[in-house]
């Protein structure tokens, strides 16, 4: 039986990817356009990144900014993604901070922050893309998340925390979406060499490398690759996809 409520795929979706200034969303970005898309290319300090990036991009894109944290910046966001584009029929929830520590010496106010940026801004972009995804019956939204959403790493409560409440999002927000052909899905990476992990000691970074069972690091144009998966397949959502190396299963 068909779905009747399910409307058509844009042509050339509009596609919303914050953090597009950082290793993962440069990545993302750039595979949004090679399968066709629209993109907003959004920083929130990294001018100069974002600037590089869309000068990559192949058709029409635009330059966003601002903190996805309040709710009065991405309302102005999405503002000047429809007046240069239209509204967002591909959002991609990527922007993120990571503010390590053990919780007995955690600064409340980091992990407030971090809270904030990476769930509550989350929900954000979602509460303002998404009226009109359901509005037209299709759209995609893709969480960001992360194998410290499930997996105890001490000194990431915050980290882990934001990731799996943005998993618990993203499985909710899809059973609220799914009748109106908008799916939500949530895309988790394994550990990439990016503006997020760069503070790691070496002997950390190499600590961790070979452990997983594909003993590799995965690369920010390998997860990027899936992109087209969540464009093109209608009846995924709520599902957390891992391009981990397997670090998930261990
Ligand atoms: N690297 C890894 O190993 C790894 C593993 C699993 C999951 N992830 C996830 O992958 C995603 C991308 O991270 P990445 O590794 O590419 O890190 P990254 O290079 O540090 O990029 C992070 C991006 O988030 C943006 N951002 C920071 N604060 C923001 C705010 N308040 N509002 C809006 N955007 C903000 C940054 O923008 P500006 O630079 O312009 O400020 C930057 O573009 C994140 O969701 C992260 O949690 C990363």
């Amino acid at each position: 039986m068909s779905n009747k409520s399910t409307g058509v795929r844009p042509e050339a979706p509009v596609a919303l990817v914050t953090g597009a200034s950082g290793g993962l969303g440069q990545a993302l970005a750039l595979e949004l356009d090679a399968l066709g898309c629209r993109v907003a290319v959004h920083y929130n300090s990294s001018r100069d990144a974002a600037r590089a990036v869309q000068e990559k991009l192949t058709n029409p894109s635009v330059l966003v900014t601002g903190d996805v944290g309040s709710w009065e910046a991405v309302q102005g966001i999405y503002a000047d993604i429809c007046e240069a584009l239209g509204p967002v029929d591909v959002l991609v929830n990527n922007g993120a901070i990571r503010k390590d520590s053990l919780m007995a010496m955690q600064n409340p106010a980091d992990w407030a922050q971090v809270i904030q940026t990476n769930l509550i801004g989350s929900f954000h972009t979602a509460r303002a893309a998404v009226p009109a995804m359901l509005r037209q019956r299709w759209g995609r939204v893709v969480n960001i998340v992360s194998p410290s959403g499930i997996i105890a790493t001490a000194g990431q409560t915050a980290y882990s925390a934001s990731k799996a409440g943005l998993i618990g999002l993203t499985r909710t927000l899809a059973a609220e979406c799914g009748r109106r052909g908008v799916t939500v899905n949530a895309l988790s990476p394994g550990f990439m060499i990016t503006g997020m992990t760069k503070d790691l000691p070496e002997r950390v970074i190499e600590g961790m490398e070979g452990k997983a069972p594909i003993p590799r690091f995965v690369t920010v144009e390998e997860v990027a690759r899936s992109a087209g998966l969540f464009l093109d397949q209608d009846c995924m959502t709520g599902q957390v996809i891992s391009i981990d190396s397997g670090v998930s299963i261990t």
